[in-house]
């Protein structure tokens, strides 16, 4: 059998729309949404709603602009925001809580991504004439850049309780909550009990073409609308987007644990290779970050090295290297990948 030209485990932001989704996509039943009238973008508010047991739903373009309005939802401009140092709403959404909030982030760096309320506790300001006041706590599950890491579900739940004790939201970046509680066994409404707003992705390892949803009470849904449409994201005839949103839920969250036992496939074998460091043990979902500072070259040459065997893979920093499986890469590729990893290391370490 011919392999593919390229593996590509840069992110799950790049699995394609399966057939059925596109058969889906083909046969929806539209309307114009702004006007509240598109049949599919309903049904799938309803059910996200109902899966997630919040009161309503809002599909929007992107997972940076679900979390975008919730951070207006949530706060008053000059507040700042809680969440952990390498948050993805800080460190890769244009600093839109600053645009379009007006709030500063007030972060909190940890080993693993996973924060636990003594340490936000430390970090809450009243009002006081010199202090910008908290106005909301941000938690992100999975957490990405430290690797897919999950919250234990009572650290959710102590979060919030504390929080709420202070009159203080929590908004949930589950982007990738799904992989939670594919990993947990536990269902996303159980994960995201307390929380006062959640946005999660369908375009990653859902496979959807484009979208995410923000889940919450009705009234701020209502409020979340006119965001939206602030933010230029009142799209019309979204129903073909919402069918393949539809089949994305219906279809795609069971499997995430083969994407799972492909991560931890790779990072079992990385940690044998010389010159690549991680611990497999902190790989739980699909995410795996490791280092190749042992193999002497930089993580963007590293990876330039993978390009040309027809492997990619994402630096992250100048020594660490981040692989994403989905559903568009079988353990065949993993295999493929690990190979072209042993070969660039030991070329490196050989000609040191
Ligand atoms: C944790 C997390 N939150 C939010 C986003 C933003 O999603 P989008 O790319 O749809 O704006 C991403 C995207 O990679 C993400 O990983």
């Amino acid at each position: 059998m011919r392999e593919p030209a390229l593996v590509d485990l840069r992110s799950d932001t790049v699995t394609r729309p399966t057939a059925s989704m596109r058969r889906a996509m083909a046969e929806a039943e539209v309307g114009d949404d702004v006007y509240r009238e598109d049949p599919t973008v309903n049904r799938l508010e309803e059910r996200a709603a109902a899966m997630f047991a919040k009161q309503a739903a809002l599909f929007v373009p992107s997972g940076t602009m679900g979390n975008t309005i919730a951070v207006k939802l949530h706060t008053e401009p000059g507040q700042e925001v809680i969440c952990e140092a390498k948050a993805h709403i800080v460190t890769y959404e244009l600093s839109m809580l600053a645009w379009f909030s007006g709030c500063l982030a007030r972060t909190i760096p940890t080993a693993h991504g996973i924060l636990a309320w003594e340490q936000i506790q430390r970090e809450i300001r009243p009002v006081a004439p010199f202090w910008a006041p908290t106005g909301l706590i941000e938690i992100e599950n999975t957490h990405n850049m430290a690797g897919g890491t999950i919250y234990p579900v009572e650290a959710v739940d102590e979060i919030c309780h504390q929080a709420h004790a202070l009159r203080l939201k929590v908004h949930m970046d589950g982007a990738r909550i799904f992989n939670a509680a594919a990993a947990l066994h536990v269902s996303v409404a159980r994960i995201a009990a307390h929380v006062d707003t959640v946005m999660f992705c369908l375009s990653k390892g859902l496979a959807a073409p484009v979208g995410s949803i923000l889940v919450g009470s009705r009234d701020d849904m209502d409020r979340a609308r006119l965001h939206r449409k602030r933010l230029g994201g009142g799209m019309r005839q979204a129903g073909v987007l919402a069918a393949a949103a539809l089949v994305a839920i219906g279809e795609m969250t069971e499997r995430l644990v083969e994407d799972h036992a492909n991560a931890g496939f790779l990072a079992e074998e990385l940690a044998n290779i010389s010159g690549i460091s991680l611990d497999p043990r902190r790989v739980e979902t699909n995410i795996v970050i490791f280092d190749v500072s042992g193999t002497g070259l930089t993580a963007a040459d590293f990876s330039a090295c993978l390009k040309s065997h027809g492997i990619l893979m994402s630096p992250v920093s100048a020594t660490e290297i981040r692989a994403v499986t989905h559903c568009d890469v079988t353990r065949r590729d993993c295999e493929r990948a690990l190979r072209a990893i042993k070969e660039t290391a030991r070329s490196t370490t050989a000609s040191a």
